[in-house]
């Protein structure tokens, strides 16, 4: 209430204009049907008399009520609760060495985005304090079309190939004969998955981390997980890392505190978002870039391709190349956070795909959801949706069109429209795909490159600080303390056991059991399970 609105200046560019013209203010103006029929009285029925039955005839208690009706559409598969802001984009300097990109080669230009922060696994009217995962999805509206860097707070995945998705997503959510938990991981279902998928072990390290309790949207790292190319505007491709560095640092809340704060304000982190943007404290994320030359694919112990990788910083460092600021606020929920439909698919010139196999299953699934979310295959015209310019293609129809397209013809080629779009020369600005090489056999498999699950998993637990590691310790004792099956428990301990031993083992004392004896067996630990060493290590 105290906040003054006037301080968040509001921005013009060409996105805010185009939704302007899709904006409605009602206040002050005169009430009407979706006709246009002035409304004289929409707070009683039309009865057989002021005591008799309503009548069939009243067409605004049916218009009212039938819209109220079908306003519910299905939520997001995953990631059905977040929260979205506008802001803009601007490049320091120009990257045209590396990238064609024109919102990264124009430090002059700044380009309107709309960022999405979600959590994963909770629906829409789950707790923003779930341990959980976050997205972290930013637009980029260009000239040259929609960029969306479809990201995670956390620059790692659960699985190595997309055909997982489905099976992963099935154990994470709610159990399916009762619904329970809401928005938790602490059930049999999601660990039984995970002890049996040991290429989860790295992302489980930070889904099990403070990483997984950040303290606002505001203070959260992104990145975009997969690797992906750049290409300049000789057609020279390298490989690239995206990431978002907040300018107010990272942190998060104590898993206590988190626990009590989803009891007191469920909408904790959406109203941090909300009032910081209103109060004119807008947030900051500075871009950051990995390249990695195109030569150096084979340089490294892990495969680029794996996306429980992470390309370590000590190794490739992280350039900061941009800033996105956070400065304004949508106007309505629905329209613009609900409706609006990311895609790491939408990609423009300078930037394209590598062969990472979670990636490329990706590329199917946004826009095959989106279909039944959004009712049809007209939803890249919703305001939200639109490109900053005009769409033309041979496109047409459908539920919901909203563009008149004129003329006689809607084919290529074609002899007989004289206003039938044309395609883009490549030295013109039209999409051409990388011309990578690729000589290979059909098959179901996986390169060994991607079959070392527990390095990196150690490299995260190793550079944690104390305090860090006793809440990764804390927990996996916490969560694991709910699975109700004792062997899929132990199947866990297993896992950690080959991360670190030490950790393994305080788990394990915190939930009362021993180290599964073939991993244990070379190991000192003292008859009731504890490390040898256990005193020295504070758990909570
Ligand atoms: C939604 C990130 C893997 C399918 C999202 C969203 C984010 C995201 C941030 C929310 C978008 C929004 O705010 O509207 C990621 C990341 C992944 C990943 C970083 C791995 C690196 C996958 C995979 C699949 C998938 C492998 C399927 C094969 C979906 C679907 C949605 C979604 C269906 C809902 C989209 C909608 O309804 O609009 N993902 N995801 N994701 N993701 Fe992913």
């Amino acid at each position: 209430g105290a906040i003054d609105k006037k301080l968040a200046p509001q921005p013009e560019n060409d996105k805010t204009t185009q939704l302007a013209a899709h904006t409605a203010d009602g206040a002050g103006e005169k009430m009407n049907t979706n006709t246009g029929l002035p409304i004289n009285d929409d707070q009683n029925s039309l009865k057989a008399g002021d005591r008799g039955p309503t009548l069939l005839e009243d067409f605004i208690l049916r218009e009212k009520i039938t819209h109220f009706d079908h306003e519910r559409i299905p939520e997001r598969v995953v990631h059905a609760r977040g929260s979205g802001a506008h802001g803009v984009f601007q490049v320091y300097e120009s990257l045209a060495d590396v990238t064609k990109a024109g919102f990264l080669n124009d430090p002059k230009r700044e380009t309107p985005v709309f960022v999405r922060f979600s959590t994963v696994a909770g629906s829409r009217g789950s707790s923003d304090l779930a341990r959980d995962v976050r997205g972290f999805a930013v637009r980029f509206y260009t000239p040259e079309g929609n960029f969306d860097l479809v990201g995670n707070n956390m620059p790692v995945f659960f699985i190595q190939d997309a055909i997982k998705f489905p099976d992963l997503i099935h154990a994470v959510k709610p159990e399916p004969d009762n619904e329970i938990p809401q928005a938790a991981s602490a059930h049999d279902t999601f660990w039984d998955f995970i002890s049996l998928m040991p290429e989860s072990a790295h992302m489980i390290m930070w889904a099990m981390s403070d990483r997984a309790l950040p303290r606002s949207y505001r203070m959260m790292e992104g990145f975009g997980v997969h690797t992906f190319r750049l290409i300049n505007a000789e057609g020279k491709s390298s490989f690239v890392k995206f990431h978002w560095k907040p300018l107010l640092g990272t942190h998060a809340v104590a898993w206590d505190e988190a626990q009590n704060i989803s009891g007191k304000d469920p909408d904790f982190h959406r109203r941090d978002l909300w009032d910081a943007i209103e109060s004119g404290a807008f947030p900051e994320y500075e871009l950051g870039l990995q390249i990695i030359p195109e030569e150096d694919e084979f340089k490294y112990e892990f495969d680029l391709l794996d996306p429980t990788k992470l390309v370590p910083e000590e190794l490739v460092p992280v350039q900061r190349v941009g800033k996105l600021t956070l400065n304004r606020n949508p106007d309505n929920f629905f329209a613009e956070t609900e409706q609006v439909a990311f895609h790491l698919g939408h990609i423009v010139p300078g930037i394209d795909f590598t062969n990472d196999p979670l990636l490329q299953g990706r590329l199917f699934s946004y826009t095959d959801t989106q279909l039944t979310r959004l009712g049809g295959p007209n939803f890249q015209e919703i305001p939200i949706n639109r490109p900053i310019l005009p769409v033309y293609n041979n496109q047409r129809d459908g539920f919901m069109r909203q563009t008149i397209n004129k003329g006689k013809t809607s084919y290529s080629p074609n002899s007989l429209g004289n206003n039938d779009p044309q395609q883009v020369k490549e030295a013109e600005g039209g999409f051409v795909s990388y011309r990578e090489r690729i000589e290979a056999r059909k098959e179901r498999l996986r390169n060994k490159s991607f079959f070392d699950h527990f390095s990196q998993a150690r490299l995260f637990f190793n550079s944690q600080s104390e305090p860090e590691k006793n809440h990764i310790v804390d927990a996996f004792t916490f969560e694991l303390g709910k699975v109700k099956t004792i062997a899929v428990r132990e199947r866990m301990l297993g896992i950690l056991a080959q991360i670190d031993k030490g950790l393994a083992t305080q788990v394990a004392y915190g939930l009362g059991l021993h180290l599964p004896t073939e991993i244990s067996a070379n190991q000192s630990v003292s008859a009731d399970g504890a490390p040898a060493d256990y005193q020295s290590v504070q758990v909570e």
